[in-house]
């Protein structure tokens, strides 16, 4: 297929040519800029359009000649041989390295010389970035200062900030904004340190919550030159803060006679000094337990009714939180069931009772379709669309029944 379209074009190039020069087919020559990883290969190729055996060579920026059609020329071992025909000659250049760059030149000696050239772009991985600042020991709500670099990177490596693998985008972000955090990711700044190479760096400035102690705080490089791998730089963060209680219930309807736990779950750096449990206004009952953070009664009774608090303290603070029991008996459950079906019980009635009055009202209302004009007073009522104007219109029409009762008969 793909050779079939090359050999059509390679025709019409030729007849192009024919028609074109008196003096015979002019060759054409196609390189190709050729991109590389330092220390990985580039391969140069050059190939000619209507070839006519003419010699090929590839040569370096310093008009040193590499190869001359298939044989080496340079005494540089990265050089090798892929291809070489009339059409094409290909070489590859192992460990490619920044002094490589340079534009290569391929000449084909028909008369007249014909040359192209391509230029080699050497891509360079930045070392792996390093973080600079703030100690990583903060307290909740300080300001944390700290800068990531990259250095040696061709072209200059970009970095970005993650906070337990959410990014901090560049720029500046309030806490209504930022998902709860208040930060600022500056520009990067970008310094070339040797000649072609670089250094990038990112300053970021985080206001710290206690909820990013034990987080990650990740510095990553993108970079050309690192295709899927990436480089980081990682710091744990550490933040202080006094306790934080939450306080749970292994049921939400409590009943007597049932066994409850209440859970006092408390996060804080660092960790409690102590943690306790009491009952406002009156001791904890006798039948409660109290194993680590955890309030158990094994068999609910009605006088457990009460404010039950957790209490922590560490060096940064004291916190509590309340948990208020109510103990339903079983009785009360069952009034409460009782007046449930109280209500269902009523509604059904109020169903029954409507439907009795709508089938009497239909039947009376049949019945005086077939000629009956008894209740003919209240025939204003029936037109009306709620109860008080049929009350009116039922009263207005008193004064027409007669001249109705003329018009009916
Ligand atoms: C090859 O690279 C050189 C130098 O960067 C540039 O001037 C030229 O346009 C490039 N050629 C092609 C075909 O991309
Ligand atoms: C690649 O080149 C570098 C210098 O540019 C050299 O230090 C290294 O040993 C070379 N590696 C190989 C595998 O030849
Ligand atoms: C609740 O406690 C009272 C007094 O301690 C006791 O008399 C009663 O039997 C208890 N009720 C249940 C259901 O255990
Ligand atoms: C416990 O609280 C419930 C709900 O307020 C109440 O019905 C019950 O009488 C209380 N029991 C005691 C012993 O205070």
């Amino acid at each position: 297929m793909n050779h079939r379209r090359r050999s059509s074009r390679s025709a019409l190039f030729l007849l192009f040519c024919v028609l074109s020069s008196r003096t015979g087919c002019s060759q054409v020559l196609v390189t190709e800029n050729v991109t590389a990883i330092a220390g990985r290969h580039a391969e140069f190729s050059c190939r000619v359009r209507g070839a006519d055996g003419s010699p090929l060579q590839w040569a370096n920026s310093d008009q040193q000649t590499l190869y001359f059609d298939n044989k080496k020329a340079l005494r540089d071992n990265r050089f090798s041989l892929l291809r070489h025909g009339r059409a094409e000659l290909a070489i590859e250049l192992a460990n490619v390295s920044l002094s490589d760059e340079g534009v290569y030149i391929c000449s084909l000696f028909s008369r007249p010389v014909r040359t192209d050239t391509a230029t080699l772009t050497v891509l360079v991985a930045p070392q792996p970035p390093t973080l600079q600042g703030d100690s990583t020991e903060l307290r909740e709500g300080d300001t944390l200062a700290v800068s990531c670099s990259a250095d040696q990177g061709k072209p200059a490596p970009s970095l970005r900030w993650f906070l337990r693998d959410r990014e901090l985008k560049a720029g500046h972000t309030t806490p209504s904004e930022g998902n709860g955090r208040s930060y600022h990711v500056s520009e990067p700044t970008v310094m070339e340190t040797d000649e072609r190479m670089f250094r990038a760096s990112v300053d970021l400035e985080l206001e710290v919550s206690w909820l990013d102690d034990g987080g990650a705080l990740v510095c990553g490089v993108d970079h050309p030159a690192l295709d899927k791998t990436s480089l980081e730089a990682q710091r744990i963060l550490h933040v202080h803060y006094p306790p934080r209680i939450f306080v749970s219930a292994s049921s939400s309807h409590p009943r007597e006679g049932q066994r409850l736990d209440l859970m006092c779950d408390v996060q804080s750096n660092p960790q409690p000094s102590s943690i306790h449990w009491f009952r406002q206004g009156a001791n904890l009952p006798e039948n409660a337990v109290i194993s680590d953070r955890r309030l158990s009664f094994v068999s609910l009774n009605e006088t457990d009714n009460g404010t039950y608090t957790c209490e922590a303290e560490n060096s940064l603070g004291q916190a509590q939180s309340d948990y208020i029991l109510i103990v339903y008996d079983e009785m009360e459950m069952g009034q409460r069931l009782g007046s449930d079906q109280a209500v269902v019980g009523g509604v059904i009635a109020v169903v029954i009772f409507i439907t009795l009055c709508l089938l009497i009202l239909l039947t009376h209302y049949f019945g005086r379709q077939k000629g009956t004009y008894l209740t003919n007073e209240a025939k204003g009522a029936e037109d009306a669309t709620d109860a008080d104007t049929a009350i009116l219109n039922a009263e207005g029409g008193r004064g027409t029944q007669e001249e109705k009762k003329e018009y009916f008969l």
